[in-house]
């Protein structure tokens, strides 16, 4: 029985996350450049939207670039810049007609203006899809976020529109770029490191953590019905005992 099969689709994780890792690894393997291993990760990205809409999965967001990624060669941050923007541009009208809103979370005013206006056009364009809201984490980083927050939060308490015993984990997380979603069930790392790396760390606090030696470019849905089966089979206790659960 294939994985697909084996899934409870009445007990599918809502929102899932990925840390897509290991494109650099995957192109030197081959003897080819970094970039190589970019572009044949954007066939992964492809493969997994698919294959969530296949199932029914509500929320895919994908750690594309980090706020540490700006530290690359330049030649490489260039080459991701410009293959987020063809693929923003290429793949816009297929998003919209298989119903998937295309979000963005990040420092995006940090991007290239091409990059802030073709996504914009392109997140306006699906902004009314239902199905699935797929989101690039774009020059994200998580420390960046909850400062963000806690400037927003700062600024209204210092303006008067906030008292301090207003400030509560819900306001918090309002002022998050993740606002309208749930937080992630289940987050997948691939290609063998086991690392959060400043992704969605608030967001987080009660994820289940699934991390695969697959590399980006060889994972396809079929490794994500792996990683939901095995989701499924945790007890999540959120800080009680099992036999409060039943
Ligand atoms: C990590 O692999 C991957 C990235 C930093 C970029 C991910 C980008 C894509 C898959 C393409 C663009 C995506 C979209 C949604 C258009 P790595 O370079 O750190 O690999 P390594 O650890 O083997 O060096």
């Amino acid at each position: 029985m294939d994985f697909k099969d084996q899934i409870d689709i009445n007990r599918l994780p809502e929102h899932i996350a990925i840390i897509m890792d290991g494109n650099g690894r995957w192109a030197k393997n081959q003897g080819k450049f970094r970039v190589f291993g970019h572009e044949s990760g954007v066939l992964s990205v492809k493969d997994i939207v698919e294959g969530c809409v296949e199932i029914g999965v509500k929320y895919l967001t994908v750690y594309a670039f980090s706020t540490e990624n700006w530290n690359r060669p330049i030649e490489e941050v260039n080459a991701l810049m410009e293959l987020l923007i063809s693929t923003i541009n290429q793949e816009a009208e297929t998003l919209n007609k298989n119903n998937i809103k295309l979000n963005a979370i990040g420092d995006l005013k940090s991007l290239p203006q091409k990059c802030i206006d073709d996504l914009a056009a392109a997140m306006d364009k699906t902004k009314a899809n239902t199905k699935c809201t797929l989101t690039l984490a774009l020059s994200y980083s998580a420390k960046w976020e909850i400062v963000e927050a806690a400037r927003k939060i700062a600024e209204q308490v210092k303006d008067g529109k906030l008292a301090i015993n207003q400030v509560d984990e819900q306001l918090f997380a309002s002022q998050l770029t993740t606002v309208n979603m749930p937080d992630p069930e289940l987050m997948i790392r691939t290609s063998g490191e086991h690392r959060i790396s400043n992704y969605l760390l608030w967001q987080m606090a009660y994820t289940e953590l699934y991390f695969t030696e697959t590399l980006w470019p060889d994972f396809r849905r079929e490794h994500l019905y792996e990683a939901i089966v095995d989701y499924q089979k945790r007890e999540r206790r959120f800080g009680k005992i099992s036999e409060q659960l039943n």
